[in-house]
């Protein structure tokens, strides 16, 4: 692989005073990174274009990376088939039929599910998922939603839902620094609803904030206390195996394009059948319906999967899933998962060791410090010599100008996000009066946050994922040390920010 230049001194003379190579440090302290010398030998060919192009990838729990030999798949398949509508039954109709439900079978042969237990609802999201379940669910008067604070935005959505349907929305918060729920309060909210009946308990298996791995025994658990349960895998399936024959939550939501890149505007909701039997559509489409009458103004949806797919599916895309099952089952998820692992644990070892010439911390960062129980996403703030916080839109303007790409924000997590920078209910409820104020609609969100006095910023978000490697860590540490160390940043030209 062509190495990247380094910056003009090594981290690990910042790190630790000694001289040495970074790289020597990381493999005497990972000695089981060399058994994942397959993914580099990948990243050389199938991911050629992340070192051709200079691009130092670290934006996987935004969106993972396809391998070329996908993007061959599909190019090779649209160049040798002619694939119709599926909603027919004619032979280029049948064709797509054909491979779609291929990939349904896929799907579940890979999470280990049973045909006869689960269904697979193509979405063209995780966030369509989500909806999916949100507007069909049967909230009622007495009935609970519970929702991890640290969800994404598409899940709390949910409890719009919920509102709607006078159901409770109940939070269980995410604590101290590490960003994590403590199993106390989470059985807490399920298991207490002064007069509420269980409902929906929905959390996400891995934080797209924190990258904290929630406790996947908390399904059965919920379950057992009455509950369905909605498991938002999106964040966590790109380096995780998930088995659907030991965790067995009613509903699974997740977008392929996190897992392997290719193709995007497809999701998935994995379903379990006789939670799918209680849910109640808000409506009718093309597609969904046995039967329908305009005279006679009634209508009968199909069973399972299919009274779940508004309009066409993505037929053309739909086949890629499987291939990218494919390639990952092929390399292995646990490998993909081992990698990640010792590069993140690395990762928050250096950076917590960064320091400026004064011995001032140079980052400051949110969720676990070490690599317990997480993933691979780690989110933080550089600190300028004075301690104060560098705008991440400054990070973001440098990162790439340094071919680096990273997110900034608060990463569609507010929950998170206000946990990590300490916001308080009562401010964020001050924010909110100041957002109402007249003549202040439109204005961008941080104008809001500052109206009401607080603080304002979002973090910056690292993650890791299939063609990670250790010169994409070692270069980010080098790109904070050689912009950070010892300077001020500067702030000329950021544009306003955007909310969530
Ligand atoms: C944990 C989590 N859930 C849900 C989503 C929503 O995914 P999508 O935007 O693909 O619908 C994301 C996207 O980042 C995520 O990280």
């Amino acid at each position: 692989m062509p190495h990247r230049p380094r910056g003009p001194h090594g981290v690990s003379t910042v790190l630790d005073g000694k001289q040495g190579s970074i790289m020597g440090d990381f493999h005497a302290a990972y000695p089981g990174y060399a058994a994942t010398a397959r993914l580099d030998e990948l990243r050389a060919v199938e991911y050629r274009y992340l070192d051709r192009d200079g691009h130092v990838y670290l934006d996987y729990t935004g969106a993972g990376l396809p391998a070329r030999s996908q993007l061959r798949a599909h190019a090779s398949r649209l160049h040798r088939g002619v694939y119709g509508n599926p909603h027919s039954e004619n032979p280029t109709s049948s064709a797509s039929t054909a491979l779609v439900e291929q990939t349904r079978a896929a799907v579940l042969r890979y999470f280990n599910a049973s045909a006869d237990e689960y269904a697979v609802i193509f979405t063209p999201n995780a966030t369509g998922a989500c909806r999916l379940v949100g507007e069909s669910y049967p909230f009622g008067r007495r009935s609970r939603l519970v929702l991890t604070a640290d969800n994404h935005n598409s899940v709390h959505g949910l409890r719009e839902y919920a509102a709607k349907g006078r159901a409770r929305v109940a939070y269980v918060e995410v604590n101290g620094s590490d960003l994590r729920v403590s199993d106390g309060a989470l059985l807490d909210a399920i298991g207490h609803g002064r007069g509420s009946r269980p409902g929906l308990l929905a959390y996400p298996a891995q934080s797209n904030f924190s990258g904290v791995r929630h406790p996947l025994s908390w399904v059965g658990r919920a379950q057992a206390a009455g509950y369905d349960v909605l498991l938002d895998a999106a964040a966590f399936v790109p380096t995780s195996g998930l088995d659907l024959s030991v965790v067995r939550p009613e509903f699974v939501a997740l977008s392929w394009y996190k897992m392997f890149g290719f193709p995007t505007g497809v999701g998935c909701l994995i379903a379990r059948r006789d939670a799918l039997e209680r849910l109640r559509r808000p409506w009718f489409s093309g597609g969904t319906i046995r039967g329908v009458s305009v005279a006679g103004r009634w209508h009968q949806l199909l069973g399972d999967e299919a009274g779940f797919e508004d309009g066409t599916v993505n037929f053309l895309s739909i086949p890629d899933v499987a291939v990218g099952l494919d390639w990952i089952s092929e390399i292995g998820i646990d490998l993909i998962g081992q990698r990640v692992a010792m590069l993140t644990a690395w990762l928050l070892e250096c950076l917590g060791r960064l320091r400026h010439g004064s011995g001032a911390p140079l980052v400051r960062l949110y969720g676990p410090r070490n690599g317990v129980s997480r993933g691979g996403t780690v989110a933080l703030n550089f600190l300028d010599p004075d301690g104060a916080i560098i705008d991440e839109r400054a990070v973001s303007r440098d990162a790439s100008a340094a071919g680096i790409s990273l997110r900034t924000g608060c990463f569609c997590n507010p929950g998170a996000g206000e946990a990590a920078f300490g916001l308080r209910r009562r401010d964020l409820t001050r924010a909110r009066r100041a957002l109402l104020r007249p003549g202040q609609e439109g204005a961008p969100i941080d104008e809001y946050l500052s109206l009401a006095g607080m603080a304002t910023g979002g973090a910056v978000r690292v993650s890791l994922g299939i063609a990670s490697s250790i010169e994409d860590v070692e270069s980010f540490l080098d790109f904070a040390e050689r912009t950070y160390r010892d300077r001020y940043p500067c702030l000329a030209g950021l544009t306003a920010r955007h909310g969530c």
